[in-house]
């Protein structure tokens, strides 16, 4: 969702700002803007559309002392010129930039049109500026104005704030959306993540809720909406590289973190377990063996990954729930005394979590998180945090994230279960995913087979009905193909109206409990003229299936038949020339409800 640059000084400033924004691509987004402040005068280039057309806008040469820039995912009024950001006060004193949702900015909106303040465009954000100008006007420092508009304002933010008067400093302040600072050798930066300051900056700090202040060239200030909690800050380094975020041969994000898959499991195996032994905390392991009930909340491919850890724990006697953020944030329903709640979110950043966390806190129960990102909203809010140890995902349809989801949660399952055989399980899915990897063009073919359907269908039963969901997900996400998942023996109980001449079914079977049953529902469905694409295991295959994948143990099988289905969605979607790794309406980090 939104991105967010800035920079004081730097003699590439443009270059910042614009490669900046365009490593930001991936979090999605419709419109893109900057600003550059020269002498107390503010130019700004803004529009619907790519950064590629913004570069264009933006002179090739540009003289100014700082810069902001930012990419706009719509929320508040459709993507056009004057709702793209930045956006300038009413008497041009500020500038700012904003990442998130104010909730109450129609009250706010309506407060400044009765002190005269008019308004533009349809966004929220019009209405920070103008209430910090207006706050200004009433006397107070920038600083302070800033802070008294942040003290007004329900919703989430992260703001980059240029002021008129003050050419050498830019103003921030975070609530619930993400924002950066790093340190260069001679200036500092902000943005929405570590990406775009890669290059230049050596160092990090993550501004936390309810932080605000400036960065200059050779100073930062932090303050904090309650002063009890304002204290030094300290800036670390990150593990990322400019190289971890290279495609590194690869046309696409997409394609080249499928095929990080093996190296994922790898990854997840050596820093969980080793020498004989599981290096999880063992006060959660403690925590997670009393709880009378494990509560799994997350979003999209997340939740997919949820639904398969909520069977692995359920195997092995857990009271189980699973719920989807969103809902679960307006109707928490939880029936135990003691439960413990595990967040899954490869962003760590996702509105709806941080929404269910809040509720988590006010209950008081134990939290954690399985992120892939450390440092994030969600892994700060939690009591533990297991990192998913994936490497930067970028292209905004999950795939590696989801592995070391799966990967993790099986790994947690065999810590309580004390099964140290997991490792000669997790090495015969790492040959298996190298075998399906070796085997990408059997599954180009099917995905040119289907890519031209309207429609598509995938079925599945237990855990190949999770794989089948997110199957389905992947296919409409980067394709635009509309498809559903059911689980095999609901067919009957209506989808079959569906079914027609030439429709694709895409069924998996990985489980030998289930496999008679759900290759009875292809009949089914075959009689009624589906075009049937059946991924099955060695064990369990047929003469006609479409590919095969080697036998893992079934609890692991999401882990290989999810890599089909990446492939199916990614070469239907190469056929059918889309934005892979931009996929149109998506955003990769979901900060907003
Ligand atoms: C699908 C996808 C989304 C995310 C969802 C949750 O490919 O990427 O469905 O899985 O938005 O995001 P996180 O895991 O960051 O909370």
């Amino acid at each position: 969702m939104c991105g967010i640059v800035g920079t004081i000084g730097e003699k590439a400033l443009r270059t910042y700002l614009i490669e900046g924004l365009r490593s930001l691509e991936y979090r999605g987004y419709d419109s893109a803007g900057t600003s550059f402040i020269d002498q107390g005068k503010v130019t700004t280039y803004r529009l619907p559309g790519r950064i590629a057309d913004l570069e264009g806008l933006v002179p090739k040469e540009v003289t100014a002392s700082a810069g902001i820039g930012h990419t706009r995912w719509a929320t508040h009024g459709e993507p056009n010129f004057t709702n793209a950001h930045p956006h300038t006060s009413n008497r041009g004193l500020f500038t700012l930039v904003h990442n998130g949702v104010i909730d109450n900015f129609r009250i706010l909106k309506r407060k400044l049109e009765t002190q005269g303040f008019t308004f533009a465009s349809d966004t929220d954000t019009e209405v920070i500026v103008n209430l910090i100008e207006f706050h200004y006007l009433k006397g107070l420092t920038p600083l302070k104005a800033i802070q008294k508009t942040i003290e007004e304002l329900d919703g989430s933010y992260a703001l980059a704030i240029l002021f008129k008067e003050e050419n050498e400093r830019i103003y921030f302040a975070k609530l619930h959306s993400p924002l950066v600072i790093g340190k260069g050798e001679t200036t500092h930066y902000l943005a929405s993540d570590y990406l775009p300051m890669l290059a230049y900056a050596k160092t990090f700090y993550i501004v936390t809720d309810y932080q605000y202040g400036y960065i200059e060239q050779q100073d930062v200030v932090v303050k904090h909406l309650d002063p009890q909690e304002e204290k030094p800050i300290t800036f670390h380094e990150t593990e990322l590289t400019v190289d971890d975020i290279g495609l590194n041969g690869y046309p696409h994000y997409m394609l080249k973190e499928i095929e990080e898959s093996p190296e994922v499991v790898k990854r997840i195996a050596d820093n969980y377990f080793d020498d004989n032994h599981f290096l999880f905390d063992d006060v959660l392991l403690q925590k997670m063996k009393e709880a009378d009930q494990l509560i799994f909340l997350a979003c999209g491919t997340s939740y997919h990954a949820a639904m398969v850890g909520r069977r692995y724990f359920e195997e092995i006697g857990k009271t189980c729930r699973v719920y989807i953020a969103s809902e679960f944030a307006y109707y928490p329903e939880v029936k135990g005394e003691n439960p413990l709640f595990i967040v899954i979110s490869q962003s760590g950043e996702t509105a709806d979590l941080i929404r269910c966390v809040q509720l988590i806190k006010q209950r008081g129960n134990p939290l954690l998180t399985i992120t892939n990102t450390k440092g994030s909203s969600l892994d700060r809010a939690s009591d533990f945090t297991l990192l998913l140890y994936a490497g930067m995902e970028i292209a905004v349809a999950s795939t590696k994230a989801y592995i070391a989801q799966v990967g993790l949660l099986a790994l947690l399952r065999a810590a309580l279960m004390g099964n140290n055989d997991i490792l000669t399980d997790f090495i015969q899915v790492i040959a298996g995913m190298k075998n399906i990897i070796d085997s990408r063009d059997d599954i180009e073919t099917i995905a040119q087979q289907i890519m031209s359907a309207p429609s598509a269908f995938f079925l599945g039963r237990g855990l190949d009905y999770d794989v089948a969901v997110e199957a389905s997900l992947k296919l409409k996400e980067i394709t635009y193909i509309h498809s559903e998942a059911f689980p095999g023996g609901e067919l009957k109980h209506g989808p079959i109206a569906l079914i027609s001449k030439n429709v694709p079914v895409i069924a998996f079977i990985s489980d030998p409990i289930t496999a008679a049953a759900l290759r009875s529902n292809l009949e089914e469905v075959k009689a009624r003229g589906a075009l049937v694409y059946t991924i099955s295991n060695l064990a369990l295959a047929k003469e006609d299936d479409a590919f095969i994948t080697p036998n893992v143990k079934v609890y692991l099988s999401p882990l290989l038949k999810v890599i089909v289905a990446q492939y199916i969605s990614y070469f239907a979607a190469l056929h059918l020339n889309r934005d892979i790794d931009k996929p149109r309406n998506l955003a990769k980090s979901v900060t907003v409800e």
